[in-house]
């Protein structure tokens, strides 16, 4: 199991990733990719959007797939009109619960607080942490210790009643002993708070200029649904892409970037009849599983998670999450990367009609107390006239919802290896690298000359030339080679090309393959077409 500070240590030293502001103390929740980590993230992006839009064949019928499909992409505002959110819900629903603490003066998320029923002389009360698994144990007895001024020998005193359980199934506060207080109850009711970022667009700073950072992508989509339509020759079945960033003012911010303030989603809406909707949310909900084992996150931290119906959304009737194994959650916990939701026809009807809610088992426009729409829709006609069956409808939309940021962080922890491998005079040392798979490596190969003399750096620098054009390369020619092999391997880069005496007398060079450190000659001339090769077939 790797630790989760060497990461962070080495995402810091190689420029994968850096605080946001960090001369300033930094700004919590927010993050900035350094040299390395944009490449990373601009690969992961363009393998997205490669694989999901611009390499579709439409003319096919994937595996999984009811039919062939067309895909298109989009790339909309971040600020939009603020009926957006009130139509879609987001205005009066995207909250999360908060608690405050009077004494520490920290604010926590309700539903993350966890705690222990504990009893010792004479007293019962719920002692609070923000930690789970093990380490939530662990905080829990050492702070019912400190309170009831005990000392570890005479931990048996303390008579535990249950496991870790959420602070939201305790009604009575006043026996809550907060994650950083000394003294009981001084956590408040929880209260509602809303997740997006207001800004004001405009001169004037009033109610009315009052204009929101988008909280996701997806709504952007909807609203461009019928311009999408009436711009183009697409035909349902179709699915819309955008890639950008979203808002979302978390009261906790946590683990690295998985709890980010700013974040980037790689979002699809999916426009289908509602007669094929269930078969298209298994085909995309397979398809985006396994998007993620064919860059590389195969194995047991990595899986496919279907909802309980408990767990859906008022309009969903299907939503499955891809979740990985992050190694800052407890064991056995999983986090989520990426969620796919069948929304059924509540978006587009949202943004005609108005804001929805339940009635028994339909969505109907919320009503204000005089009986008019809360929120009004658009009242654009957001249908679907299909020219060949004459039929209109509502189309149905499946979500496939991934995290660009969130991608980056399991790709970064499931590629973190330690092994031993020999340095340069033949001695086995310990190694760290980076086993990316080779698309979404930062570089790609590394040009090196043996020695700095008897013409090998000219050769390397030429080879360099060749290759700089087509693919992400690195030339390096300081100190002893093995050193610089092991800079490569640290920061993932899958292949290093190396000049030495015989590229001299006929003009091949070695290929080093990072993981099995492998070396083959090929000629300095084919570099670029063995490159491709070994890439295009990882
Ligand atoms: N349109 C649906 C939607 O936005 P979501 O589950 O709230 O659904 C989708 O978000 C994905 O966006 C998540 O699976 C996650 O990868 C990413 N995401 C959401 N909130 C995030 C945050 N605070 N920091 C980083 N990524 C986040």
């Amino acid at each position: 199991m790797m630790d989760m500070d060497q990461l962070v240590a080495l995402c810091r030293r190689r420029g994968f990733l850096f605080q946001s502001s960090e001369i300033y103390g930094g700004l919590n929740g927010f993050w900035d990719y350094g040299p390395l980590g944009v490449e990373l993230k601009r690969n992961i992006r363009e393998a997205w959007w490669r694989d999901m839009v611009s390499a579709h064949n439409e003319l096919v019928v994937p595996a999984g797939a009811p039919s062939a499909y067309e895909m298109v992409g989009l790339d909309c505002t971040i600020i939009m009109h603020p009926q957006v959110w009130k139509c879609s819900g987001h205005y009066d629903l995207f909250h999360d619960f908060l608690v405050d603490c009077r004494e520490s003066k920290r604010r926590y998320r309700h539903d993350q607080v966890q705690g222990r029923w504990v009893e010792a002389k004479g007293r019962r009360i719920f002692v609070a942490t923000e930690a789970g698994g093990d380490e939530g144990l662990t905080d829990a007895e050492h702070k019912a210790l400190k309170f009831f001024d005990l000392r570890a020998k005479h931990a048996d005193e303390l008579h535990w009643d249950g496991p870790l359980v959420s602070l939201t199934t305790v009604t009575d506060l006043s026996k809550v002993l907060g994650p950083d207080a000394k003294a009981l109850g001084t956590l408040t009711e929880p209260r509602e708070f809303n997740l997006m970022f207001e800004t004001y667009s405009g001169a004037l700073r009033d109610e009315n200029s009052k204009v929101f950072l988008r909280p996701e992508t997806a709504q952007g989509i909807f609203v461009n649904f019928k311009n999408v339509l009436d711009s183009t020759r697409v035909r349902i079945p179709f699915g819309i892409a955008q890639v950008g960033k979203s808002f979302r003012n978390e009261i906790t911010p946590r683990n690295f970037t998985f709890r980010s303030r700013e974040f980037e989603q790689m979002e699809i809406e999916f426009f289908c009849h509602p007669s094929t909707s269930r078969a298209w949310y298994q085909y995309w909900r397979d398809r985006r599983y396994r998007w993620y084992v064919e860059l590389g996150l195969a194995g047991e931290r990595l899986r496919l998670r279907d909802h309980e119906a408990a767990e859906l959304s008022h309009y969903s009737c299907g939503t499955a999450d891809i979740e990985y194994a992050f190694p800052f959650l407890p064991p056995g916990e999983f986090g989520e990367l990426e969620g796919i939701a069948h929304r059924g026809d509540f978006d587009l009807r949202s943004h005609m009609e108005g804001k929805l809610v339940r009635q028994g088992d339909g969505l109907v426009v919320e009503l204000d107390a005089e009986g008019k729409p809360k929120y009004r829709g658009s009242g654009k006609d957001l249908t679907y006239f299909d020219d060949q069956t004459k039929e209109r409808y509502v189309p149905h939309v499946i979500e496939p919802s991934a995290g660009a940021d969130r991608a980056a962080l399991a790709f970064l922890c499931e590629a973190y290896r330690e092994d031993t491998a020999p340095d340069e005079h033949g001695v086995p040392t310990a190694r760290v690298f980076m086993k990316f798979h080779p698309r979404l490596a930062p570089v790609k190969a590394a040009v090196f000359p043996l020695v700095k003399k008897d013409g090998m750096p000219e050769i390397a620098r030429e080879i360099y030339a060749a290759l700089k054009p087509h693919v992400n390369v690195f030339y390096d020619e300081k100190g002893a080679v093995g050193r610089r092999y092991r800079r490569q391997d640290e920061i993932g880069t899958p292949f290093c090309i190396t000049v030495d005496g015989q590229t001299l007398s006929d003009g091949t060079v070695t290929i080093r393959d990072r993981d099995t450190l492998k070396q083959w000659r090929v000629h300095k001339t084919d570099c670029l077409a063995e490159l491709r090769e070994r890439i295009a077939n990882s």
